[in-house]
Order: structure tokens, then C-alpha cells, then sequence
């Protein structure tokens, strides 16, 4: 759609707001979002009250998330009664979901769009408003990947890129495959196109994105697989810094670690989700791996990476989870010592194989289980992080820390860094000696040069 249509068609409204839940693909699709309105000339409202268009970009990976658009949208509904041109829509996991079940349930929402969208967004806000319900839902066999314009706000110095949409693997708990669809990836050159655009932009660091990013390939003259993907962004002139996620453990094969290893750009970290310590509980997550096979891949990969970090994702009271499986999974993070996990109760999700099993494991020994899980995580993490007391690294500053006049920056390794120093060293790469460490972060002070 050309941009005087669209002005025409989204005549008086001239602000947006979208708020965002769950991973960094939703994030960047907010962003994808915000570039889309942005070329329509619409910028970004000052406050909720000022919205003219309120996007609610949603995650269903869990049920509580899911849970809180409900409740978000009854808040909005007062909204909407006091300002009725306004345009609300339910975009993302959440509305590829529920489709029009969400008009029915909230009558007031204008527009219900799912992931892989984001290019009808014009065509959708023109349709709410000449018939009251638009609904853009997306085929999930579709192979098509969108190219929509970002409007890059999550970080002021790393880019996340997508690489592919969707998963075409099916672990019995994910309802990703559902609301994302089959896989579908972009060619390298379009890839390598974006990444050296961010690197003009000023941008220090790129993000490939994928469900399943290792995964990725595409016929570009030839075949091209993932490791060769990577080493060729890594080669972007100008850029300093390169991560991926996510990868998926059956897909990480060694050619990624000599990839890894040889590439100076290629961040010291890898977040590879685990799911289990259990081989019976991997198998009915249908996983396609062995604790085994897991704890080999680690192995293989801190040889060859001596500095790595590793962080993982670990779901406890999956149907059947027994205390014995459970303690195998204590385990495994026993012997693998990840820098930083991500941990959930097991959620049953609409569609997914495992929706079907008995969740079986009650409330009070998941939320236990959880319990200890964190606390031996916590005490890992407190271990590691205190290795790093007295060494100098290097800090991408980002912005701002929680503390007041502090800054906040990542290390290689993922590390959460803060520091003093002022506003003239955010989106730079300085050098740091580590001073002090806590469980989630580490503290350090400027080695001036
Ligand atoms: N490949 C994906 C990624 O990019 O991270 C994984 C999808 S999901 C967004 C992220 C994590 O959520 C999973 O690795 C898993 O640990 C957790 N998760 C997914 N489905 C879940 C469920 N039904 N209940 C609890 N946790 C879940
Ligand atoms: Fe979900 Fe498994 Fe794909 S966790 S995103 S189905 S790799």
C-alpha cells in the first residue's frame, strides 16, 4: 500500500501505543509493527491517553500470559468507551489463537491480527473502521516471510534480525507451531542486506532471531545452513557483536561451535534450552535428545570455546514429571553449571499434543519443585558470577541501570553489567574491571584508557 492511500485511509489518527509480552521475537515484532505505522507518517503517543491506535501484541506460550490480555483489555474497555475512534487491536500469538473468538469475547477490540501479518496492518486498521471487526489470521502452512520495515526501540544498540518464522518441530508442550506456523526463512541475501543496514545505522550489535534458529536454510544459488549464515554475518565490516537465538540442542551441530570459535564477532554466549535432566520426560516432550547427548554437546563446545557462558530453559511438572526425573534435572544443572536459566511451571496449552495428557503433577509439588530449582540455580549463579571478580571486559553500554546514576551493559557473555559513568558512554563498548558480584549481575568500574 503506498503511503498517501493509507494517510487517506487512516485519516485522523495520528498516535500509537503498542505494549508487548513475551520473547524477542514479539519484541521485534513490535518493532515491525511501529515501522509499518511509521511509514504511514503515525508516531509514537506520549501517553496512553494521547493513543490513537493501542496494539496489544500478545503471548500465549503459557496460560497466565495469555490471561493477562484478558485482563488488559478489560482496563482498556473504559478507554475505549471515552475515546471511541479509537482503534484497539489483539495482534500476536494470543489473536492467531483465539481469531474471532476474541470479538466475541471482548466486542470492543477493532482488530485481531496474528504473527506473520504485520505487512496487512494498514489494510486491517482501513477494514476496522469501515466494518467494525477486522480479523487477520495467517495459513500456519504458509511458507511466505514477510519483509516489514523496523522501527528499532528495544535497544539503543543491539538489532534483532529474524532469520526465520515458525517451528516445524512439535514438542508435545509448545503451542508455538500453532500460532507461528511452519517454518519459513529468509534468504541469506536479504539477511546479510539487513544486517549491514544496522551496522550503517550505528547499530554495535545484531541478534539473529529464530524459533528454531539453528534450524535455518535456504537455497540462495546454493544451499546455505546456519553455521554458514553466521560466519558470513559476522564478517558484516563494522560489526562488533553477533548473537542467535533460539537454538534448538538436536540442530547444534559442530560445524556452529568451529563456526563460533573461529568468528571474533560471535558473542561467548549460547542459550540452548534444555527442558529436562530426565531421559523418560525429554522423550515425552519429544525433544529428539538424551540428557546425555546434551551434556556431550556442552562438553564439546566449552572445549572448543573455553570462555562460553550457557543459559538454558527448564519447564518442572511436565505430565508424568516424577521426583526422580526431577531430581535428575537438578542434576543436570549440577553438571552443567549454566550461567543463567529461564524456569517454568509446566502449562498445559490449547492444540499441543501434551494438552491431552493428565497434568498430573499438582499445583503445590510444581510450584516445590520450582522452588529448589531456583535456589540451586541461585547458588550456581552466585558461584560463576564470582569468578569474574578482579578480571577487565568488555561492556556494551546500553543505557540507564534500575540503581539511579548508574549505567547498565552486557559483557560478551550475556553478563549484566552496571557502572558509573555518564550518559556520553551509552551505545559504547568500554573496558571494565569487575569489582563486585551478586547472583543476577555483576558490578564493575571503567578502566580509562
Ligand atoms: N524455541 C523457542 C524459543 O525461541 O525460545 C521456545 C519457545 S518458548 C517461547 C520459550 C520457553 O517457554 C520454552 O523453551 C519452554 O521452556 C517454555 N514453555 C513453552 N511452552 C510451555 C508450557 N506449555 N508450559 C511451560 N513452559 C513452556
Ligand atoms: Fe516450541 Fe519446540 Fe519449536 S519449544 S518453538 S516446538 S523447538
Amino acid at each position: 500500500m503506498t503511503a498517501p492511500a493509507a494517510a487517506g485511509a487512516l485519516a485522523g489518527l495520528r498516535t500509537y501505543r503498542i505494549e508487548t509480552w513475551g520473547c524477542q521475537m514479539n519484541e521485534h515484532d513490535s518493532e515491525k509493527m511501529a515501522g509499518v505505522l511509521t511509514s504511514l507518517g503515525l508516531a509514537p503517543a506520549g501517553t496512553e491517553a494521547d493513543a490513537d491506535i493501542i496494539l496489544l501484541n500478545t503471548c500465549s506460550v503459557r496460560e497466565k500470559a495469555a490471561q493477562k490480555v484478558f485482563t488488559r483489555l478489560g482496563q482498556l474497555r473504559r478507554h475505549k468507551e471515552r475515546r471511541p475512534h479509537v482503534i484497539l487491536g489483539v495482534c500476536g500469538c494470543v489473536a492467531q489463537q483465539e481469531q474471532e473468538r476474541i470479538f466475541r469475547r471482548a466486542p470492543f477490540v477493532d482488530l485481531v491480527m496474528g504473527p506473520r501479518r504485520i505487512g496487512s496492518l494498514p489494510e486491517l486498521i482501513e477494514e476496522s473502521r469501515a466494518r467494525r471487526h477486522a480479523l487477520g489470521i495467517f495459513d500456519p502452512r504458509d511458507s511466505l516471510v514477510e519483509e516489514a520495515p523496523a522501527r528499532r526501540t528495544f535497544s539503543r544498540t543491539r538489532a534483532y534480525v529474524t532469520v526465520m518464522e515458525g517451528c516445524n518441530k512439535t514438542c508435545t508442550f509448545c503451542i508455538v507451531p500453532v500460532t507461528r506456523g511452519r517454518e519459513a526463512c529468509r534468504s541469506a541475501e536479504s539477511i546479510l542486506r539487513e544486517a549491514r543496514e544496522c551496522v550503517a545505522q550505528g547499530l554495535t550489535e545484531i541478534q539473529l532471531l529464530g524459533q528454531n534458529v539453528n534450524a535455518w536454510r535456504h537455497r540462495s544459488g546454493e544451499w546455505w545452513d546456519f553455521t554458514r549464515l553466521l560466519g558470513a554475518v559476522a564478517l558484516v565490516p563494522g560489526l562488533k557483536r553477533l548473537r542467535f537465538t533460539t537454538s534448538h540442542p538436536l540442530h547444534f551441530k559442530d560445524s556452529i561451535i568451529d563456526m563460533m570459535a573461529s568468528r571474533e564477532a560471535i558473542c561467548r554466549h549460547l542459550h540452548l534450552p534444555v527442558q529436562s535432566g530426565s531421559d523418560g520426560v525429554l522423550a515425552a516432550m519429544r525433544r529428539g535428545y538424551t540428557a546425555a547427548d546434551y551434556l556431550g554437546r556442552v562438553d564439546r563446545l566449552r572445549r572448543r570455546v573455553p570462555d562460553v557462558a550457557l543459559s538454558t530453559d527448564v519447564i518442572v511438572g511436565f505430565p508424568g514429571e516424577t521426583e526422580e526425573d526431577f531430581k535428575m534435572t537438578l542434576g543436570l544443572l549440577r553438571a552443567v553449571e549454566f550461567d543463567s536459566i529461564y524456569s517454568f511451571v509446566y502449562s498445559p496449552r490449547p492444540s499441543t499434543p501434551a494438552a491431552g495428557l493428565a497434568d498430573d503433577v499438582h499445583d503445590g509439588a510444581k510450584k516445590e519443585r520450582l522452588h529448589r530449582l531456583q535456589a540451586l540455580q541461585e547458588e550456581i549463579q552466585m558461584r560463576r558470577n564470582a569468578t569474574w571478580v578482579g578480571r577487565r571486559v568488555e561492556v556494551l553500554v546500553d543505557g540507564p541501570a534500575r540503581q539511579p546514576e548508574k549505567l547498565a551493559g552486557r559483557t560478551s557473555q550475556n553478563h549484566l553489567v552496571i557502572l558509573e559513568g555518564d550518559a556520553s558512554l551509552m551505545g559504547r563498548l568500554v573496558d571494565v574491571r569487575i569489582t563486585r558480584a551478586g547472583p543476577h549481575s555483576l558490578t564493575g568500574e571503567r578502566i580509562t584508557p
